[in-house]
């Protein structure tokens, strides 16, 4: 069984998504372990995106995930990376397959509705920085 790390980013908390989200999430069979809705600090998204600190649109990426509450998640079930990355679908949404989450709700490549790990490696990195091992349940 594997874990991997989401978030439901602002536009998405904004515009009342939140459980159209994670019906879409439940309905794949993903189960979800652990959640919170937090106000993400400018440090802490600096440090979640560090990886593209040297894109042109990172700064634009950092307000905006600090912009409104967001939700993040554990995700748990089979092969939870891969799958939950696929019912994301593509990063711009005018990419995104049918009956994606970001299909369904992206505004635009920026304000993508939601973040999932792109490795089993970076999914426990990014749960880390979020959740601590007892607040993660599994049924
Ligand atoms: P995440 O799950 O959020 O990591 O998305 P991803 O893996 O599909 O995309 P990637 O890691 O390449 O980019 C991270 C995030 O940066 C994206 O989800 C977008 O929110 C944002 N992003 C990527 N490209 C652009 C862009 O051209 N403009 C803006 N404003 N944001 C972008
Ligand atoms: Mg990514």
């Amino acid at each position: 069984i594997e874990r991997t790390f989401s978030i439901i980013k602002p536009d998405a908390t904004k515009r009342n998504l939140t459980g159209a989200v994670n019906a879409v999430i439940e309905a794949a069979g993903l189960q979800i372990v652990a959640q919170k809705r937090i106000r993400m600090s400018l440090p802490e998204a600096r440090k979640f995106y560090a990886v593209h600190k040297e894109r042109p649109f990172f700064g634009e990426l950092v307000d905006f995930m600090v912009s409104a509450p967001v939700v993040v998640q554990v995700l748990e079930g089979e092969n939870a990376v891969a799958k939950y990355r696929e019912i994301m679908g593509a990063t711009n949404p005018a990419q995104a397959a049918e009956g994606t989450i970001r299909k369904l709700y992206a505004v635009s490549v920026g304000e993508n509705s939601v973040h999932g790990s792109d490795s089993v490696e970076n999914a426990k990195i990014e749960i880390a920085q979020f959740f601590s091992e007892n607040e993660i349940l599994p049924a």
